[in-house]
């Protein structure tokens, strides 16, 4: 089908599914008075405004999003995985919710290694025991019983019309799915959802999900019940067992999510609200943020060699106390409060040379995947109630198991802990006893949903896809507006870099760093430099700024997807 065609037969799908005409859409920024949305998918987004134009608030329009993200990107958008949400209030109140996945009770500490103490290959990522207890489903539930304001029937009624009525696939999901259907053969579920009986989806193609319509209604009818008891916890445990998976029915029962206080920070004025462990994106974000505040970073300019060097720099310290201090706070006693503290921030920062890097441990900590990762990240905002959810299945489709009947696919999560110490995992950072495995517990993850606030008022909702470059990415938009003033739209689209400590190299985006800044970058010591190969970029920062009574919004132009407002 021609692109053309494809985009009309979408905005007329678009058009009947929102019922009121859209207003605007991405790739630039859009400009709302009441309520928006952006997200990785125009449907999802759509599902989140009809629900707050029919009187939801941004919990129930960012409820109804998730939901829609689960059915319409199935890449990241969950129902077997997890997240972390992040809540203002319109009373000011900010609020933090971990429905991050747990390790099963039978979890072990060694259960990815053979008997000499190597790594199984793919264990941790490519099979039924990769899956974490998923979180998602009792995480929506549980920001919607708690500060929705409509049902949960009423929510997650586009989602189940999207998976019904199915849609026209893209060009962008096609493409993915038949790149993504190789790796499934060894799964009926799976070839049954992304192929039409082994034959591939192309562009145009309506895709229906009636599995899936069935699971999101047992939701509808009896909330959390409908996926952690009952039939779909029967089909997740069938699925377990299909390939030696260790999910059962009393971890599922046992699950819940986690309301959590958000880490607080305070950068040149704004208050910077994060998602606490088990993310490490709050504390990250805050203790980068707290390395540079001291530096003039406006008038060193937006990408001049002296600001990335400065990023860098703290980055790299930042990263390093990520690997030996942070994993879930339940299991393991994480120094929060001196990792988010200025003076801690200054000392840690004391030994900065502004002309000259500072070495990693010379070991390169492994590599990072070509084949893309995923996540996905959606900002919701109106009428002062700001919403920033970022949702995964780790990988891209997860461990690419769907369980089969129920129509939707699992995470392979579990390769978030430190599955032995010192080794990387696919995003190639290491962890330590921190972020070990043991039953119950939470794996560390970067996540990093994040709010500003200025005066005390909505002013960014921000975060990122990205693995460990998420920190990064919000990091980048934050100063990009609050230091370099840049509208949402340049702070969202200009190219990104990013550095982990380990392997000690710097990540860029295409045209990201000119060669005469990098020749500068290189004389001041700075050893490994590569350009982001995957995807469009580094992160997808769907965010939302609100200045002045206006809201502004943009969909990261890196993907797919949409900001739409009223
Ligand atoms: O929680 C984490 O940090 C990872 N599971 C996130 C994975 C991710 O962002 C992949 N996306 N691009």
């Amino acid at each position: 089908m021609k692109r053309v065609e494809f985009q009309m037969k979408v905005l007329l799908y678009l058009l009947v599914l929102i019922s009121t005409p859209l207003l605007a859409a991405s790739p630039e920024a859009i400009y709302g008075k009441t309520g928006m949305v952006t997200s990785r998918s125009a449907l999802a987004s759509a599902a989140g405004l009809e629900i707050m134009k029919a009187g939801g608030n941004a919990v129930d329009g960012a409820v109804a999003t998730a939901f829609a993200l689960a059915v319409t990107y199935p890449s990241a958008g969950n129902l077997g995985g997890g997240g972390f949400a992040i809540v203002r209030l319109a009373n000011g109140k900010v609020v933090t919710l971990d429905h991050r996945e747990t390790a099963p009770a039978s979890a072990s500490r060694d259960m990815y290694l053979d008997s000499e103490g190597n790594i199984i290959k793919n264990l941790s990522t490519a099979s039924h025991k990769s899956t974490g207890t998923p979180g998602s489903v009792d995480g929506l539930i549980t920001l919607l019983e708690a500060y929705g304001s409509l049902s949960i029937k009423k929510v997650i009624a586009p989602a189940i019309r999207l998976a019904e009525k199915g849609f026209p696939l893209s060009h962008d999901l096609a493409r993915q799915f038949n790149k993504v259907l190789n790796k499934m053969d060894q799964h009926p579920g799976s070839v049954k959802t992304f192929s039409k009986n082994g034959v591939p989806y192309e562009e145009g193609d309506i895709w229906r999900q009636p599995e899936l319509a069935k699971t999101l209604e047992r939701i509808a009818l009896s909330g959390r019940d409908g996926f952690y008891k009952g039939k779909t916890a029967d089909l997740i445990v069938a699925e377990m067992q299909r390939g030696d998976g260790e999910i059962t029915l009393n971890d599922l029962a046992n699950y819940k999510s986690i309301w959590r206080k958000p880490i607080r920070g305070m950068y040149r004025g704004y208050d910077i609200y994060g998602m606490a462990p088990p993310s490490s994106g709050g504390a990250l974000v805050i203790q980068i943020l707290n390395m540079i505040e001291p530096y003039d970073v406006s008038a060193m300019g937006f990408g001049s060699a002296k600001a990335i060097h400065l990023m860098v720099e703290a980055e790299r310290r930042a990263y390093a106390d990520r690997a030996e201090h942070l994993g879930d706070p339940d299991y393991y006693d994480v120094p929060i409060a001196m990792l988010t503290d200025k003076q801690y921030a200054a000392q840690r920062f004391a030994d900065f040379d502004s002309g000259k890097a500072s070495k990693s441990e010379d070991i390169d900590a492994g590599h990072w995947l070509e084949e893309s990762s995923e996540t996905t990240h959606f900002s919701v905002y109106k009428e002062g109630m700001m919403v920033a959810l970022t949702t995964t299945l780790n990988s891209a489709y997860g461990n690419k198991i769907v369980v089969q009947d129920a129509g939707f696919l699992l995470n392979n999560e579990m390769d978030d802990f430190s599955i032995k110490e010192n080794s990387p995992n696919q995003y190639s950072v290491i962890g330590r006893e921190a972020n070990s495995i043991a039953p119950g517990k939470r794996m560390l993850s970067s996540m990093s949903p994040t709010l500003v606030l200025k005066d005390g008022q909505p002013f960014l909702i921000t975060g990122s896809p990205g693995g460990s470059t998420i920190i990064t990415t919000v990091l980048q938009v934050i100063v990009n507006i609050i230091d370099h003033g840049m509208s949402i739209e340049d702070a969202v689209s200009l190219p990104r870099f990013h550095h982990q400590w380990l392997p000690d190299r710097i990540i860029y985006g295409k045209y990201g760093i000119s060669p005469d800044t990098l020749e500068v970058l290189k004389k001041m010591g700075h050893i490994g430099f590569k350009e982001a190969s995957w995807g469009r970029g580094i992160g997808d920062a769907n965010s939302i700024m609100i200045s002045d009574s206006v809201i502004s919004g943009i969909k990261d132009p890196r993907n797919d997807g949409a900001a739409l407002a009223y």
